[in-house]
């Protein structure tokens, strides 16, 4: 459930009308919800009531400073994946000790900065990262935070661009060859071991996938603790899917209650990493009709947002329901819903039905809370769009719209290149 929803004709964002934002703020503009944002916490957490994990919102499904504050506020953690997200999620107040860093590619640049952060973890994702932290760590000499990602070899039935728990998938330590990493890792003077980890996948709509997954990774535990090693904390990652259509993804409470029963025998302290969960519903991007056209048999609504604002229906052919922002015509007609880059690519919709909405209209991409602004680019040198963050009445501008100084900020021209006039 979220808190978008029509009142007389008129979209609102909770009891603020996405018109009234539109016309104050501009267009297009991503609408995120305050109460939907906390009502998703809440719900999620109190689905795990019984264990009380370390809920680490996942920074990269939506960046904004606001966003991760609000998370902070009501106690969250960040799950992290560059030095950015680090420096984001310490600026918007999340505790250093309830970070974790993920991902496959972390420079010694980043690991030195997050040990001088001194966060709750490092995922460890090969033994090469392995040496590379316990060198800056010996450096710096403090001994860094670790636990192993472990790739379980799991299908998680889900887009292949998002599925990252198969051997074939570049992320993870082989479960194979997981002890041998873990006794690596206890003969290193600069690491400690605490944890175990691993994240199969996103948008995963059924449990069994990460059941399964859990399965072997305690039977991969029961082994390393025989060997002597502590593990403390089991993160599993986040993933859990949403509706963006007709979906059925498993509720937090039956994800909740498979976890914990698949988990019972552990002892420690669970780590959760969910992103799309917690935001996807909880934003909306609103945009404004430039044109209509027809070519052929095919119409055409062209908006004012493309997919430098919006990757996912390119990308991922991701479906994302469209919402005209008043209702006026009832009769629906076929058409593709595009925006104004140089690529066919540059799609939100295919044959979608929706009225003919005139010029100046404004239609709602909706459930974009979640890898929508925070996969943004300039390509076409677009200013990238204000986001906007509504609480009951109220709403506040989170993020500012790009300017054409933002666009160039940091380019130069050298002096063997002669420019006629200078603007730069
Ligand atoms: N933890 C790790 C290590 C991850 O790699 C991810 C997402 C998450 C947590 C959060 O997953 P979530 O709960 O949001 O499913 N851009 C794609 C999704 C990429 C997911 C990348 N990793 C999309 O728009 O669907």
């Amino acid at each position: 459930m979220n808190f978008f929803g029509y009142k007389n004709g008129e979209l609102y964002c909770e009891d603020v009308k996405v018109r009234t934002i539109l016309e104050k703020v501009g267009s297009p503009v991503y609408i995120y919800s305050a109460r939907t944002l906390k009502r998703h916490y809440n719900v999620f957490k109190n689905a795990f009531v019984r264990t009380k994990p370390l809920i680490c919102f996942s920074v990269k499904a939506n960046s904004n400073m606001a966003v991760i504050a609000l998370f902070s506020s009501m106690g969250a953690g960040a799950d992290i994946v560059s030095g950015g997200e680090l420096f984001r999620a310490v600026g918007a107040g999340i505790n250093r000790k309830k970070i974790v860093y993920s991902g496959v590619g972390k420079t010694p640049e980043e690991i030195v900065y997050a040990l001088a952060e001194d966060i709750l973890m490092f995922n460890v994702e090969s033994i090469e990262e392995l040496e590379a932290v316990d060198e800056a760590a010996a450096l710096m000499g403090v001994k860094a935070p670790v636990s192993i990602r472990v790739n379980p070899d799991i299908n998680p039935h889900t887009h292949p661009y998002i599925s990252t728990g198969m051997k074939k998938n570049k992320f993870g330590i082989d479960i194979r060859y997981a002890q041998e990493a873990y006794a690596l890792a206890k003969s290193k003077h600069h690491i400690q071991v605490i944890g175990i980890d691993m994240h199969i996948g996103s948008q995963l709509t059924e449990v069994s996938p990460i059941v399964d997954a859990l399965k072997r990774v305690q039977g991969l535990i029961k082994d390393i603790r025989k060997n002597g090693i502590d593990i403390q904390y089991m993160d599993i990652g986040g993933g859990l899917g949403i509706t963006y259509k007709d979906e059925k993804a498993a509720s937090p409470d039956k994800y909740a209650g498979a976890i914990e029963r698949a988990l019972k025998d552990f002892r420690g302290r669970l780590i959760l990493e969910p992103g799309r969960v917690l935001v996807g519903n909880a934003g909306i991007l609103a945009a404004k009709v430039l044109y209509r056209k027809q070519n052929g048999m095919k119409k055409f609504m062209i908006v004012d947002a493309g997919m430098n604002d919006l990757i996912r229906p390119s990308f991922y052919d991701a479906y994302h329901e469209i919402l005209p922002v008043e209702k006026t015509q009832s009769r629906l007609f076929k058409q593709d819903v595009v925006g104004p880059i140089c690529e066919s690519g540059d799609f939100f919709a295919h044959d979608r039905s929706l009225p003919l909405l005139e010029r100046g209209q404004a239609i709602a991409l909706m459930s974009v809370g979640a890898y929508g602004f925070s996969m943004s680019s300039n390509y076409n040198s677009r200013k990238r769009v204000a986001e906007v963050l509504v609480n009951d009445k109220e709403y506040y501008v989170v993020r500012k719209r790009e300017t054409n100084n933002d666009l160039i900020k940091g380019e130069g021209i050298p002096s063997f290149i002669k420019i006629r006039s200078k603007h730069v």
